[in-house]
């Protein structure tokens, strides 16, 4: 008899337990804004943050994209997506994030360790040194393209991204033709979990405008609050209906 109400018991002491624990440890309590209010020229929005959250059933992270963990303040949206992405943005934002972990949602790649195999190409070129080097009237000897070709490059001289690619290019076109995705073969990429270096440029990799790769502020809201309203179709999100956020 006793036997078979030991398990019992046991169950009810670790839910006893549990119950107190509940009580014991502080509830996680998050701040929440109740209501927000956006000055801008389109005129002025009154955001009911809290009716969305709690009414509207909708969870933070639908919104505050940027939270790894969900004990994390939220960030202000424009700390990453500004008016522009001009030299003070560069400047100012990275004095702007609590820690570095907010680093990486956009500096997310660099390049790791060059794979490139001289000897064996030595072979592939048929010992043709000047298929990638310069003749002697350039380079006295044949050496590391990065010491004369920076980073940056000059009107004359092409950056050393420039300089080498044209160079690998006439064999490797394939891989140049992948876009982004043909990098690899060449380029080992930085685990940018445990990644501690200098940031490179957007640019370098992506040759385009990084305000093509980041939404700037009035965008991010748009487009963040329009496209949840037009998928439950509930609240304000066709082009007449501006003035059911902006108020005059
Ligand atoms: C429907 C979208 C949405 C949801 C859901 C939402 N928020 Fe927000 N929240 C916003 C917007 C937009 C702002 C204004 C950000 C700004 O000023 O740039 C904001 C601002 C805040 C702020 C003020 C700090 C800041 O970023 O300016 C806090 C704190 C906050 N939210 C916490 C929460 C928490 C916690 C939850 C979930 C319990 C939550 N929010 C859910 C959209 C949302
Ligand atoms: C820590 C930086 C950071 C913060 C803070 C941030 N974003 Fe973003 N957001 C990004 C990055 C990076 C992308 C592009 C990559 C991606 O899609 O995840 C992005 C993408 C977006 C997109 C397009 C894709 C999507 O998720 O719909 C929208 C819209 C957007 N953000 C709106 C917002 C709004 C509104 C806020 C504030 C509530 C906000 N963001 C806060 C970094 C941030
Ligand atoms: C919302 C996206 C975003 C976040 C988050 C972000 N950055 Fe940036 N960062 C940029 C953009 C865009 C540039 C301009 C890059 C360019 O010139 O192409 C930049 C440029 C830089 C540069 C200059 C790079 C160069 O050579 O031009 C450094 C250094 C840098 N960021 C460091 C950081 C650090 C450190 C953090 C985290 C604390 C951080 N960034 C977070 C978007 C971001
Ligand atoms: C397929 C292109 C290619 C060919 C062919 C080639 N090289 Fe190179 N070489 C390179 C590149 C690219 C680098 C720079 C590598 C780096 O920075 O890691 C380099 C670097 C060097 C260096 C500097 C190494 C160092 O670590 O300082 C020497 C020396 C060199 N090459 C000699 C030669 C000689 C001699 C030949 C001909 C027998 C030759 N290379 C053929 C592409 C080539
Ligand atoms: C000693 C300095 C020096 C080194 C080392 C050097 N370059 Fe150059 N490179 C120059 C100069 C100066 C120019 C511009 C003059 C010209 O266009 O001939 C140039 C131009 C170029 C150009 C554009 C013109 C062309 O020839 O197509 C390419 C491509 C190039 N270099 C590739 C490379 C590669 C790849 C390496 C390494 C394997 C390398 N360079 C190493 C100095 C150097
Ligand atoms: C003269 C032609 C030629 C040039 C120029 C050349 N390669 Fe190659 N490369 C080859 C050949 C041939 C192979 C071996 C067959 C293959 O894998 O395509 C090869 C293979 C490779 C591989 C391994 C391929 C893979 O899929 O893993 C890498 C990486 C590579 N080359 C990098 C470079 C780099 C970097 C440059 C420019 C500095 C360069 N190559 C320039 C001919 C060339
Ligand atoms: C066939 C091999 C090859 C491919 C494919 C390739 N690269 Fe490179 N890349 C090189 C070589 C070689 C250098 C010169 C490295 C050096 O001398 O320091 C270089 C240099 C660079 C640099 C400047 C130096 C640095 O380390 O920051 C950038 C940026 C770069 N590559 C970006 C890219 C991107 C983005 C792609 C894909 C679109 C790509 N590369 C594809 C071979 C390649
Ligand atoms: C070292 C190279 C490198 C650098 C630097 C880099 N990216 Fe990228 N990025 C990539 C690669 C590679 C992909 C493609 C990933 C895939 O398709 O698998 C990519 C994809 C993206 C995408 C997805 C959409 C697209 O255009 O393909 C965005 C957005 C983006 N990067 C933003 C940024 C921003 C913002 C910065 C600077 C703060 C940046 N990247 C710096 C290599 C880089
Ligand atoms: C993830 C979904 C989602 C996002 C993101 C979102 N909303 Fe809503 N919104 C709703 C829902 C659901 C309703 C309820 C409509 C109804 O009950 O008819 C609503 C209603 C509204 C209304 C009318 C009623 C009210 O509560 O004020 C306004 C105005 C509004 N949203 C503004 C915004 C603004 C501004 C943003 C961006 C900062 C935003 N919403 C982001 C889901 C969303
Ligand atoms: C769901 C709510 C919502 C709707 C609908 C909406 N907007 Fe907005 N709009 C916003 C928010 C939020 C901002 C960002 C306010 C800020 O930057 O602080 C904004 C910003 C703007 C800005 C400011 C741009 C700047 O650079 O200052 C303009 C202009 C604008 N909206 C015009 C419109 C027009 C025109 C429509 C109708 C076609 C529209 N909006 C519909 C919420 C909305």
């Amino acid at each position: 008899m006793r036997k078979k109400f030991l398990p019992i018991i046991v169950i009810l002491t670790i839910l006893f337990g549990l119950t107190v624990a509940g009580y014991v440890t502080p509830e996680k309590k998050e701040k929440m804004p109740v209501r927000i209010l956006f000055k801008n020229s389109g005129g002025k929005v009154i955001f009911t943050h809290i009716r969305h959250h709690r009414d509207y059933a909708i969870p933070c992270e639908k919104c505050h994209h940027e939270r790894e963990t969900s004990d994390q303040e939220p960030l202000p949206c424009g700390s990453c997506h500004p008016e522009s992405f001009d030299k003070d943005y560069v400047r100012e934002h990275i004095r702007s994030f609590p820690d570095t972990s907010y680093c990486s949602k956009c500096h997310h790649a660099e390049l790791g360790k060059l794979n490139f195999n001289h000897e064996a190409h030595e072979e592939y070129a048929e010992d043709d040194c000047q298929t990638c080097h310069h003749d002697t009237n350039i380079e006295k000897e044949p050496q590391k393209c990065g010491n004369c070709h920076t980073n940056a490059g000059t009107k004359d001289v092409p950056s050393v991204r420039d300089a080498a690619h044209k160079r690998c290019i006439t064999c490797h076109d394939d891989m140049f033709e992948e876009g982004l995705k043909g990098c690899s073969p060449c380029h080992k990429m930085h685990d940018m979990k445990n990644y501690s270096g200098d940031y490179t440029a957007c640019g370098q990799c992506h040759q385009k405008n990084e305000k093509d790769l980041v939404l700037n502020r009035t965008s991010a809201f748009h487009d963040k609050c329009m496209e949840c309203h037009k998928q439950m179709k509930r609240g304000p999100y066709k082009d007449n209906e501006c003035s059911r956020c902006h108020l005059k």
